[in-house]
């Protein structure tokens, strides 16, 4: 298959591991035939720089003309010069591509690696049965996209945001976290805040509604303050997780601490046609950047999802998390996972590693 793939590696980190997930990716391509066409775009702190802009039209066209978006990690202006202006422009990069491409199906997979139990802040005995859970998080309403707004109210200083949710933007996330469930343990969980907000009561009644169509889907509703509690004392009982906006950017990097280390985390955000954007849920993390240290594995693991649900690639997608899973129990690690062991090697040294055991295939 011949692929084209925008490749926005952004700053901090970014660039680095989206260098050694290029590699793996070729190697993908040689192995099975394909041939993966790069676009490089820039993006925030890098696009600024040059554009003006950390979302610029260039870069838009790009992404406009490949078939995936593969995005790396964005962390601001590389220039401090430019800092102060930053602050009030336009939207950060990432919601931007979000809102252009209407991407509204955010998913993140939650796993704790069985070689990797002890790099979880969570003791054995709370993880042992395995957390391996999908994160389905709605991502173009609620608070993120109504009015924001500061004002002055009989003298004092007030600000409000709004959040709007419309019933098909409900159904959209729920029909995509049903068939995941229906591909998994059938099992669902939605998160909301329904003895609260109104919001909140209209995706409960647009949820049961859809779990009509759904009849072999167990579906629960948990309030989004228990949630948070259960996804620590016995996270292995989630499997497919769905919520709105906000309330999904928390629990994901709530979730995403349990493995250890953010750099694990892959995730993608689709839109009703399928396309794609892929990026690693972790930052920029600019105090490592340059180092050849930084964890590699998530934004391998968000080409692997490209792989996956973008082309269709099902035993590619598979033979890269498998590698990924078998150097972690050869005890191939990135200095992040480390908690008691003393040896850790660099962001190259594992994906050699990884490279080696994807040829054994
Ligand atoms: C995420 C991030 C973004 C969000 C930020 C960078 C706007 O935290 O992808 O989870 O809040 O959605
Ligand atoms: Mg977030």
């Amino acid at each position: 298959m011949n692929k084209k793939i925008a490749v926005l590696a952004g700053d901090g980190i970014g660039p680095e591991i989206m260098q050694g997930t290029l590699r793996v990716l070729n190697v993908i391509a040689q192995k099975f035939n394909h041939h993966f066409e790069y676009l490089e775009g820039k993006i925030g702190g890098q696009a600024y720089e040059i554009y003006r802009s950390h979302c610029p039209v260039e870069t838009l066209q790009i992404c406009h003309d490949a078939d995936a978006i593969l995005f790396g990690s964005v962390g601001g202006p590389v220039n401090e010069q430019h800092l102060a202006k930053w602050k009030n422009c336009e939207l950060n990069s990432i919601l931007k591509l979000r809102q252009h491409f209407n991407l509204n199906i955010n998913i993140r997979p939650i796993k704790v690696y069985p070689a990797l139990i002890t790099s979880s802040p969570l003791k054995a005995e709370v993880i042992h049965q395995g957390v391996d859970y999908l994160i389905f998080r709605e991502l173009s309403g609620g608070l993120y996209f109504g009015q924001h707004e500061q004002f002055i109210a009989d003298n004092r200083r007030s600000a409000k945001d709004e959040c709007i949710y419309l019933e098909e933007q409900i159904l959209s996330i729920a029909h995509a976290a049903f068939k995941a469930a229906m591909l998994r343990t059938k099992k669902i969980c939605s998160v909301d805040k329904a003895n609260v907000l109104a919001t909140s009561k209209l995706w409960r009644e647009v949820f049961n509604e859809t779990a009509k169509t759904y009849p072999e889907v167990q579906l629960t509703h948990m309030l989004i303050d228990n949630c948070v509690m259960q996804m620590i004392i016995n996270p292995c009982q989630f499997d497919v997780v769905v919520t709105e906006n906000m309330f999904g950017d928390i629990i994901s990097d709530l979730a995403a601490a349990l493995p250890g280390s953010l750099g694990l985390i892959p995730s993608v955000s689709l839109n009703k046609e399928g396309r794609g954007l892929y990026e690693p849920s972790g930052g920029s993390a600019p105090d490592i950047a340059g180092k050849g240290i930084a964890n590699p594995c998530a934004q391998i693991l968000s080409a692997a999802m490209m792989l996956r649900y973008s082309f269709g690639m099902n035993t590619e997608a598979a033979i890269i998390e498998k590698a990924v899973q078998t150097i972690f129990a050869e005890g191939i690690v990135t200095k992040d996972l480390l908690r008691n062991q003393e040896k850790w090697v660099t962001s190259t040294v594992l994906i050699n590693a990884l490279i080696a055991n994807i040829n054994k295939h």
